[in-house]
């Protein structure tokens, strides 16, 4: 795979799909050589749309096309676990969606499939492919703010989503949390790790679903977390991590900026930019998936999976806390 295109499979035709197939169908070193959906219909139709040969009525179809390289997993969260776990059976590579899956279980379930067949899996955390994402945890990795005291992120949109949406809906594992307050979760992960406990309040939908929730994580060291999302009011979707000696502040859509500003105490303000192209780009994970392959890997260390479990843990231990329970979940281990 080292000089040819990098074959992509697109399974589900909903809305990130056909955001994620735009921009793949524009790299000049990927190609979309199929889709599948649980329908021919709309198969055919995602396929007219962007030019893709091959269109499957059913996912099995695609799990055992050989001749694509790497399947991108775009279902709601609640059948995330069955898409990937079955293009993994068939000895397919798979980017899967965020929300990974469910709940740690399912995602450990995942992960052991992977590992077991030396295939590569990668949550779709765009965040951590983001380059500005990466700089700044670069930049407090190395120091820059002193130790981490705190971080602050939040997520939430003013809807509203009618009780029929896929948000609201607990047997597409809808709630605020699992879609939006991933990447806060995931931006505390980030910085400090898995946190070591967890409180969090929510309000629920009559369906059971969170329509917000808020949660404060701690660590050993000291550090403390404040993590924010709703599907019932927008909110300023920003994100700030304190240290000992400085601040840096990420303004409004923090997990795809283009832009963050590093406070060293005593200094003036340093700006970080990369100019608005980036704002918003879904390309930098897909060059990491496929970067990855070409050099043989099996999972990112962008987005490593160890990292997607800690996060499915800690989105666990915040459902049980506030009491969300998707109908699929028999038992669900907190952590
Ligand atoms: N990275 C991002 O920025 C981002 C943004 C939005 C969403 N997401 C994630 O991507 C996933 C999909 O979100 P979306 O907004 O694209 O949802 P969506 O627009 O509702 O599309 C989901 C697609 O999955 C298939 N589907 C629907 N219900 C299903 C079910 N019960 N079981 C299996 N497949 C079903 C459908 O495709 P077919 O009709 O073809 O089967 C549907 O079009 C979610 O996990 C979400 O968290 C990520």
């Amino acid at each position: 795979m080292t000089e040819q295109k990098v074959r992509w499979g697109i399974l589900a035709t909903g809305g990130i799909a056909a955001a994620f197939t735009a921009e793949l169908v524009d790299l000049p070193d990927a190609e979309v050589v199929a889709v599948a959906s649980r329908t021919e219909q709309s198969a055919k139709a995602f396929a007219e749309r962007f030019g893709i040969a091959r269109a499957y009525g059913d996912w099995d179809a695609l799990a055992r096309d050989e001749d694509v390289d790497v399947v991108y997993v775009a279902t709601p969260h609640s059948a995330h676990r069955a898409a990937a776990g079955l293009c993994l059976e068939a000895g397919r590579n798979v980017l899967c969606e965020k929300a990974f899956t469910l709940n740690a279980r399912e995602a450990e379930e995942l992960v052991a499939l992977a590992r077991s067949r030396g295939s590569f899996l990668m949550e779709a955390m765009w965040m951590y492919c983001n380059p500005l994402i990466r700089r700044l945890a670069d930049l407090v990795r190395d120091g820059a703010i002193g130790e981490v005291r705190s971080v602050h992120a939040d997520f939430g949109l003013a809807g509203p989503f009618p009780p029929q949406s896929r948000l609201r809906d607990p047997l597409q594992g809808g709630g605020a949390l699992l879609d939006l307050g991933v990447y806060p979760v995931s931006f505390a992960h980030l910085l400090l790790g898995e946190p070591a406990d967890v409180v969090a309040r929510a309000v629920l939908s009559e369906e059971g679903v969170d329509l917000q929730t808020g949660a404060l994580l701690s660590w050993e060291s000291g550090a403390l977390a404040s993590v924010h999302c709703s599907i019932i009011g927008g909110t300023a979707t920003t994100a700030s991590v304190t240290g000992s000696l400085g601040r840096i502040d990420i303004p409004y859509g923090f997990f795809h900026t283009d832009r963050f500003v590093l406070h060293r105490d005593g200094r003036d303000p340093e700006e970080f930019t990369t100019g608005p192209a980036e704002r918003g780009s879904l390309r930098h994970e897909a060059q990491e998936v496929m970067r990855a392959l070409r050099a043989g890997g099996t999972e990112s260390p962008l987005v490593p999976l160890d990292g997607t479990l800690a996060v499915m843990r800690t989105l666990d231990a915040i459902r049980d806390r506030v009491g969300v329970r998707y109908p699929s979940e028999d038992t669900l281990t907190p952590a």
